[in-house]
Order: structure tokens, then C-alpha cells, then sequence
């Protein structure tokens, strides 16, 4: 475990195992950034061909481990490049990337610009998040680096409130970025919905029992689901040996004004995501794993907000199914009848996740929120759009708004998509259905996808988040994102709560 102190004191002077200060890059060559002054100050005259024989770029991300030698308390420097403006964004990036070059240091003195609360902010849940890493399956890792005892953030807003609120803030979000990569990251064997609804309960326990409940969960099993008629998630799960799960969570503090905001919460479960019948090519399956990352992302995020009491009402639904293959699958062509009522078309069992995210959008509309959003790894459409870092947000124009402004301060990326008229006569093509699943037009899948969601949600506000392609990272660490599951919509959420109650 690392703990966070704040201070207001120079790095030069601070003594830790290492002390890191942020390069920025100039027309002129590289310089030292704000918060390293003093360090420049003890290198004096040498720190110029220093830093210029080091051939830094100052890019960002971009780390040096340099001896200090005495000129410094600490016994390391660490030098991280910032770019040139570095954004809030920027910092967590930067910060993530300082983490991964001090694995085995003691302590830490982190000397960025960081003199108010967004900042401080960022560098806390950057360094905690690129210093992540998942070990459960690996030998030999029990005496291995897990990160730095002590981690002190220099700052001059130190004493200041708001900037101490910020540090145990950020620890929090961060903790809940962790759980859901390590969901997302778990081998699906040992994430089946059962498994994954028991390690839900598991997690919220603290939160759910004795002196410290401030949540009511519940889960549903294949029994339950079948006497509420969530012919969806049913479907979509009865392929599988592992029946599926709907876990519901309320977060209603005490003492919270009648008319407080009250936000539905809906994340996509596939455990695993074959393809069903309409199995998906071998070359990528493996990440289908992580086709529950909307699910880890909305508990993760209700877990956060009620550690961090905001003042909200929260209410989530997590529908969770494993889509296999088996002789009792769903076939195209087969009809579900899904919670409420409205019947469904299969035509691609690959596009599952509507399917058990209608029923569950449903639920939420019964709690009758003020708002809905839904968190889902749904269609690969989104990636081709988008890319990998980018998600698409679609629904009512102001709630994708207030999502847009929430993912900023987060540093999430989101993009606003539309749901053209066209879609409305798309998703009611089929024969003898209400609604068509898919239609094999293959232009605009993922607004199609918005256009089915949005059948479920009854008129009331609501935004659809598209996390498919920055959910999870196929490839090495990067800043404050590593390998695997990225915890992507969890710090949005959370931001967005914070600002409904503000
Ligand atoms: N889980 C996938 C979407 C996905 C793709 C997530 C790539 C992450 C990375 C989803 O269930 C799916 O298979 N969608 C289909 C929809 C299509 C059949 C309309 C897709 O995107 O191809
Ligand atoms: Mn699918
Ligand atoms: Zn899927």
C-alpha cells in the first residue's frame, strides 16, 4: 500500500529515495518545469549541459533516472518528459509514466506543477494507476516491486483544503480504476456471471453491512430473472454451462433532500463474448473477456461514489451473461421477449450486448431517475469510428453533455455521436417482431446499436457511453494506462455524480 502526504517544501531538500520533476520542451532545448525550480537551483551552471548531453525531448511520458551524486537530498532523479503546455490530462499521463521508472523505490517526492487541486488530483491517480499491475496469475511476484511505501506530492496548495480533499479523492477513484482492471483482466473461467455477481457482493460488502452501509444490492439468478421475465439477458445466457446474473444497486445516503439528483447507472456483463451461433473469428477472441468492462466500470464506480458520500442517489443494474455456443444457444431468427414486454428479432447472435442491456435499461427506468447512463464495450462499429482511445456517447442532448463535461475533468476521452432519424425504421424492420436486433447494413452499426438502447429507456433523459475500443489496451503501458483492462468510465461517472450533486 502507498500513502499520499502532501507538503509545501523544496525537492531538493526533501529526503526520499527519489524526487521527480517534470522537462518541459522549449524552442530553446529542454528546461526544468514548474515545481522543479529548486532542484535547478542545486544543479546551478550544470544543469544546462546536463540536461542538453541527456538528449531529453521533453516528451511526454518520456522518463531519465539521473544519480544526483549529493547535489540533490534525494539520491535519484527522475526526469519526466511534459510535452510542452501540459494539460491536467497531461500530468496524470506524465505522472503514471514517473511511476513505472521508480518500481523499487521507498519513497518518492513528486515535484510537478501541481499547485491546485485539479492537478494534485491528477498526479495522485496517475501515479497509482501507472504503477498498476495484475500479478494474481503470475509465480514469483509476492517480494516483487508493488509500487513505493510513501509518495510525497509537493505542492504550494498543500495546506490549502481543497487540495488535501483532492489527495484522498484521487486515492479513492484511483482504488476503483484498479478493481475494475483487475475484473476486466481476470481469466473468464474464473468470471463467469455467477462468479463475477459473488465478487460484486464481495466487494461491496464493506459498504452494504453493519455500522458502514450506505448500499442495498441485490442479485437476481436465472430463477429470479425468469419470474421478472428478462427474456434478454435469459437469451443472451442460454448458451452457457454458467446461468446469468442481474445485480441491482442502490445508493440512497441518508439525509439527502427528497428532489436530490437521483442517476441510473446500466454497464454491459458478457463475461465472455464468443459471438453465440454468430461465433466471432478466432484472431481476437481472447479480449472478449473484456466485454464486461461497462459492468466492473458502473459498480466500481457506484462503490466510489458512496466511499466518497456524494450526494446522490445512485441506482445500478448490471446485467451479466456469458455468450457461448451450445446446443441450447439463441439461434438467428428466434424472438426474445424481453423485461416489459417488447419483442426482439435475433439476427446476429453476436450483437448480444443490446440484449441483455434492453431488460436492464428497463429496470432502471422503474426506479424512475432523473437520469440513465449506460457504460457498454458495444460494438466494434465504435472502434472503426473512434478509435481506441476515444468513446462514443449518444442520447439526449443534454445528458451526453453533461457525460462530455465529466469525461473532460476526468481526462477521459468521449465523443458525441449522433442517432440519425433513419435508425428509428432500421430497428423496426423486423416481420414479426417489434424490434429487429441487426439489420446486416453494415454502415452505422454503432448508432443502430444507439437507437436499440434508446427503445429501452422510455423517454426519460439518458446517455449511451461506447467504451468498445478505449476499454481496453491490447498493447505495452502507456502514462497511466497499462496493458489489458484501463478502468475507462469509472473517474467519468464519479465526476458526474460529483457534479450532479454540486
Ligand atoms: N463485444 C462486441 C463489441 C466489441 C468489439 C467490443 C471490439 C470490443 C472490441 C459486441 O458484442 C459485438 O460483437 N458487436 C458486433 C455487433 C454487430 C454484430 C452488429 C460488432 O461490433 O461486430
Ligand atoms: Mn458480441
Ligand atoms: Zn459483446
Amino acid at each position: 500500500m502507498t500513502s499520499f502526504i502532501l507538503r509545501n517544501a523544496s525537492p531538493a531538500k526533501t529526503k526520499v529515495d527519489a524526487v521527480v520533476v517534470g522537462v518541459v520542451a522549449q524552442d530553446s532545448g529542454v528546461d526544468l518545469a514548474p515545481g522543479g525550480e529548486e532542484v535547478a537551483k542545486a544543479y546551478g551552471r550544470k544543469l544546462r549541459p546536463l540536461l542538453s548531453s541527456l538528449s531529453l525531448k521533453g516528451s511526454l511520458g518520456e522518463t531519465t533516472r539521473i544519480p544526483t551524486a549529493g547535489t540533490i537530498n534525494a539520491p535519484v532523479l527522475v526526469l519526466v518528459g511534459l510535452g510542452t503546455a501540459p494539460s491536467t490530462a497531461d500530468l496524470r499521463r506524465a505522472a503514471g509514466a514517473a511511476a513505472r521508472a521508480v518500481p523499487n523505490a521507498a519513497s518518492v517526492a513528486v515535484a510537478l506543477p501541481t499547485p491546485g487541486a485539479a492537478e494534485v488530483r491528477a498526479v495522485t491517480e496517475g501515479w497509482l494507476l501507472g504503477g498498476y499491475r495484475f500479478t494474481t496469475y503470475q509465480r514469483d511476484t509476492a517480494s516483487d516491486a508493488s509500487g513505493p511505501g510513501e509518495v510525497v506530492v509537493l505542492s504550494a496548495g498543500a495546506r490549502k483544503q481543497e487540495v488535501v480533499t483532492a489527495l484522498e479523492e484521487a486515492q479513492v477513484v484511483a482504488a476503483a480504476v484498479a478493481g475494475c482492471r483487475d475484473w476486466v483482466n481476470t481469466p473468464p473461467g474464473d468470471l463467469t456471471p455467477p462468479l463475477f455477481a459473488d465478487v460484486v457482493v464481495a466487494a461491496a460488502a464493506p459498504l452494504t453491512k453493519g455500522r458502514g452501509k450506505k448500499l442495498t444490492l441485490t442479485v437476481h439468478d436465472e430463477v429470479s430473472l425468469a419470474e421478472l421475465g428478462c427474456g434478454g439477458i435469459l437469451g443472451v445466457g442460454q448458451g452457457s454451462e454458467a446461468p446469468p446474473r442481474l445485480v441491482e444497486i442502490s445508493y440512497a445516503p441518508k439525509g439527502l433532500p427528497e428532489d436530490a439528483p437521483h442517476l441510473a447507472l446500466v454497464g454491459k456483463g458478457i463475461t465472455f463474448d464468443s459471438g453465440g451461433l454468430s461465433i466471432k473469428p478466432a484472431a481476437s477472441m481472447h479480449e472478449m473477456k473484456s466485454d464486461m468492462a461497462g459492468a466492473a466500470a458502473v459498480v466500481q464506480a457506484t462503490l466510489a461514489i458512496a466511499r466518497l458520500d456524494l450526494p446522490v442517489r445512485v441506482s445500478t443494474f448490471v446485467p451479466m451473461a456469458e455468450n457461448m455456443l451450445s446446443g441450447a444457444a439463441t439461434r438467428p431468427g428466434d424472438v426474445l421477449r424481453m423485461y416489459g414486454g417488447t419483442t426482439v428479432e435475433i439476427f446476429n447472435t453476436d450483437a448480444e450486448g443490446r440484449l441483455v442491456l434492453g431488460d436492464a435499461l428497463v429496470r432502471a427506468t422503474e426506479v424512475e431517475p432523473d437520469l440513465i447512463v449506460d457504460v457498454a464495450t458495444l460494438t466494434g462499429h465504435m472502434v472503426v469510428a473512434l478509435g481506441t482511445q476515444v468513446a462514443g456517447v449518444m442520447g439526449s442532448e443534454e445528458v451526453v453533455s453533461q457525460v462530455l463535461a465529466a469525461s473532460e475533468s476526468a481526462g477521459e476521452a468521449c465523443w458525441p455521436m449522433p442517432i440519425p432519424e433513419e435508425m428509428k425504421q432500421r430497428i423496426t424492420s423486423s416481420k414479426i417482431a417489434d424490434l429487429a436486433q441487426h439489420d446486416w447494413v453494415r454502415w452505422g452499426g454503432g448508432l443502430f446499436a444507439g437507437a436499440f438502447l434508446r427503445e429501452f429507456t422510455a423517454g426519460r433523459p439518458w446517455a449511451h457511453v461506447d467504451i468498445a475500443g478505449p476499454s481496453f489496451a491490447s498493447g505495452g503501458p502507456s502514462g497511466h494506462l497499462t496493458a489489458g483492462g484501463t478502468g475507462f468510465a469509472v473517474a467519468t461517472l464519479v465526476d458526474l455524480a460529483r457534479s450532479l450533486g454540486d
